[in-house]
């Protein structure tokens, strides 16, 4: 910041009476990225970016005034993360997002960013204002040794992403990479994967009831005693979110899995973890949702997870029994 205005006198005292130079210079010595990009013009052009942008990216702020962000993501254009900020933006909300960007040098990094909307004194967006951190950075710093095994795992997701903080099981977006992983090779092989979906019943009410670090303690026991079921090599399980958990077993004796599950509903109510709310025995129980598929050349993995989730809402459902396997309607056959 060059401006010689920015050092002139300022009353920290009184934050309604900073000059605008004086906030540009807490801006542009910030550790974090951040850009400024209008709202109302076309692809959202950028007018501000910090230094920590800069060093970010390798760009200038003058390279970048005027430019859409998307430039960052080369031709690596399929990532959840763009229509999650897409959809956000259009909407006028904010949003967290994890995407695969490229240095003006070539090189990938993880951007983490966060996105809110601002607002002029009518309430209209008038810019967003984007917040940016290269996690493989922070991770590196952490931990040389680690970097080395995350950039050899499916995806490249740093170790941080990979694990469920609450359960220690597999967080959604790692599953999610591992079942798209298993899913080509499926597709390939010509094999069964079934998705089981557990979700822990009336969890909202145990919360309630008990405060939410009681309610994270039954998660985390459950977690322990749905993951101790599966305990092949190639099974897989993770949290999907809230009290749902989400288990992915290649080659199941399809006969034999509604009876697996039903061993893992008994064993969670073994636990004999009192919860008042819970009909009729007084006790946490979980539903389970089934779907089992031998993947098509054309299919995608969503509609495995759409399948489990119909199930899983029926088994949750009055009357229905706790383990529901997924039906061809399900799979909108
Ligand atoms: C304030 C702001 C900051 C953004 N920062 C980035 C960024 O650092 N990297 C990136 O890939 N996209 C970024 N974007 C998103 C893209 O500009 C674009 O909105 C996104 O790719 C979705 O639109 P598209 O599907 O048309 O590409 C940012 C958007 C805004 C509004």
């Amino acid at each position: 910041m060059n401006d010689s205005s920015a050092n002139a006198p300022v009353d920290t005292a009184a934050p309604g009476t900073w000059t605008v130079p004086f906030l540009r210079s807490v801006l542009d010595a910030a550790p974090e990225g951040i850009v400024i990009c209008e709202a109302r013009a076309d692809g959202q052009p950028l007018v501000y970016a910090n230094a920590a942008f800069e060093r970010l990216t390798g760009y200038a702020q003058g390279e970048l005034l005027g430019a859409d962000l998307r430039v960052l993501q080369g031709s690596d254009r399929e990532q959840e993360g763009r229509a999650c900020l897409r959809q956000a933006l259009e909407r006028g909300s904010s949003a967290r997002v994890l995407m695969r960007n490229y240095r003006k040098d070539g090189s990938q990094f993880w951007n983490e960013m966060l996105v809110e909307p601002v607002r002029d004194v009518t309430g209209a967006i008038t810019h967003f204002v984007g917040f940016h951190r290269d996690v493989g950075e922070r991770e590196r710093a952490v931990n040389e040794r680690e970097r080395a095994s995350a950039a050899r795992t499916i995806g490249g997701l740093p170790t941080w992403m990979r694990e469920d903080r609450l359960t220690g099981l597999c967080a959604r977006a790692y599953f999610e990479e591992l079942l798209r992983h298993d899913w080509l090779s499926a597709q390939r092989e010509t094999r069964t994967l079934t998705l089981l979906m557990f979700d822990v019943d009336a969890l909202g009410a145990y919360n309630d009831t008990f405060g939410r670090p009681a309610g994270d303690a039954c998660l985390r026991r459950l977690a322990g005693v749905i993951s101790a079921a599966f305990r092949r090599g190639s099974d897989l399980v993770g949290r999907w979110e809230g009290g749902t958990i989400c288990a992915l077993a290649r080659n199941t004796d399809q006969a034999a899995v509604a009876g697996f599950a039903a061993g893992i509903v008994q064993r969670v109510l073994e636990q004999r973890i009192h919860h008042p709310r819970s009909l009729p025995d007084k006790y946490v129980t979980i539903s389970v949702g089934i779907a089992m598929i031998n993947p098509g050349p054309k299919q995608q993995a969503e509609i495995l997870l759409q399948a489990a989730s119909k199930a899983l809402a029926r088994a949750r459902s009055a009357g229905a029994g706790p383990v529901v396997e997924a039906n061809d309607k399900d799979f909108g056959r």
